[in-house]
C-alpha cells in the first residue's frame, strides 16, 4: 500500500488573532503550512500530498509560487468544509481515483510545523503491519485538574495512561473515509475510529510536533524549526 499525506488547512485561526488564517503566519521565513508541505514531500514514505484549502483561499497561490520544487509533489484542493473533520471527508472523497481502499492516509494539521521526517518514519514503521492504525501522541506529564463552575478545582484526574493526541494520524483510506461519515462531530481521526470500537495505535510523538494556537506559540515555533530548542 502507499501513503497519502492529507493535511486540513481551512480553518480560520480565531484563536491566533492574526487577522488570517493561522497556517499562512510566517514562521522562520515562510508561511507555516510551507514547513509542513516541505517535510511531507521530502520523505520517501509519501506518495504524494493533497492540501485542502477553503473553496475562497486567496493565498495558497503565492505561498506555493515560491517554493517551484513542490510542484509534483503537492495537491491543492480548493474545498475546505465549516468544520475539520469536514475538511479531512471532502480531501478523501476529492482524493478517491487516486487512493485504494487499502492505502494509508496521514492527516496531519498545517498548524503543526514542527513535524520531520523521522517522525513521520517512525509512525508508518509502527504501523505497517498494523490492522487499525494509529497516531503520534505524548505522555501527559502535567497534572491535570477538571474545574468545577466557578473555575475552582472539582477533583484532580490521574494521568496515568492518559495521552496528548498529535497528527499525523494514520488509517486505510476506506475505514478512516467510513469513520468520519459517521454523523458524530469528532475533533481527530482516532476519536472517529474508537466510535468505530476499533483501538488505535498509539506511537510517541515529540515536543516540537505541538500545534500552534495561540500568539505565544509563534515563538516556540520558530525555536524548533530554526533549530536552536
Ligand atoms: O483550529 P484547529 O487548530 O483545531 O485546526 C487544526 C487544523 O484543521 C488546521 O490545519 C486548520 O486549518 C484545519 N481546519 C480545517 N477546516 C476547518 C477548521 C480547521 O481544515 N473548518
Amino acid at each position: 500500500p502507499r501513503h497519502f499525506a492529507l493535511i486540513p488547512a481551512a480553518g480560520v485561526g480565531a484563536r491566533l488573532g492574526a487577522g488570517y488564517p493561522k497556517q499562512y503566519l510566517p514562521i522562520a521565513g515562510k508561511p507555516m503550512v510551507l514547513h509542513v508541505l516541505e517535510t511531507f514531500a521530502s520523505s520517501s514514505a509519501i506518495a504524494h500530498v493533497f492540501l485542502v484549502v477553503s473553496a475562497e483561499d486567496g493565498y495558497i497561490r503565492d505561498a506555493l509560487a515560491a517554493v517551484p520544487h513542490l510542484a509534483g509533489r503537492v495537491t491543492v484542493i480548493y474545498n475546505g468544509g465549516a468544520t475539520r473533520q469536514q475538511s479531512v471527508l471532502n480531501g478523501l472523497h476529492a482524493i478517491r481515483e487516486q487512493a485504494g481502499d487499502d492505502d494509508w492516509v496521514l492527516v496531519h494539521d498545517a498548524a503543526r510545523p514542527g513535524l520531520t521526517v523521522e517522525l513521520i518514519d517512525r509512525l508508518v514503521d509502527a504501523l505497517r503491519d498494523d490492522p487499525v492504525g494509529g497516531i503520534l501522541a505524548l505522555p501527559v506529564v502535567d497534572t491535570l485538574k477538571r474545574a468545577a463552575r466557578d473555575v475552582r478545582i472539582e477533583n484532580t484526574v490521574s494521568r496515568e495512561g492518559l495521552w496528548a493526541a498529535q497528527t499525523p494520524q494514520m488509517f486505510r483510506y476506506a475505514l478512516l473515509r467510513r469513520a468520519l461519515e459517521q454523523p458524530a462531530e469528532v475533533t481527530d481521526e482516532a476519536s472517529a475510529v474508537e466510535a468505530m470500537g476499533l483501538q488505535p495505535k498509539l506511537v510517541e510523538g515529540s515536543p516540537r510536533n505541538f500545534k500552534v494556537t495561540l500568539p505565544h506559540d509563534i515563538a516556540l515555533a520558530e525555536l524548533y524549526l530554526k533549530g536552536i530548542a
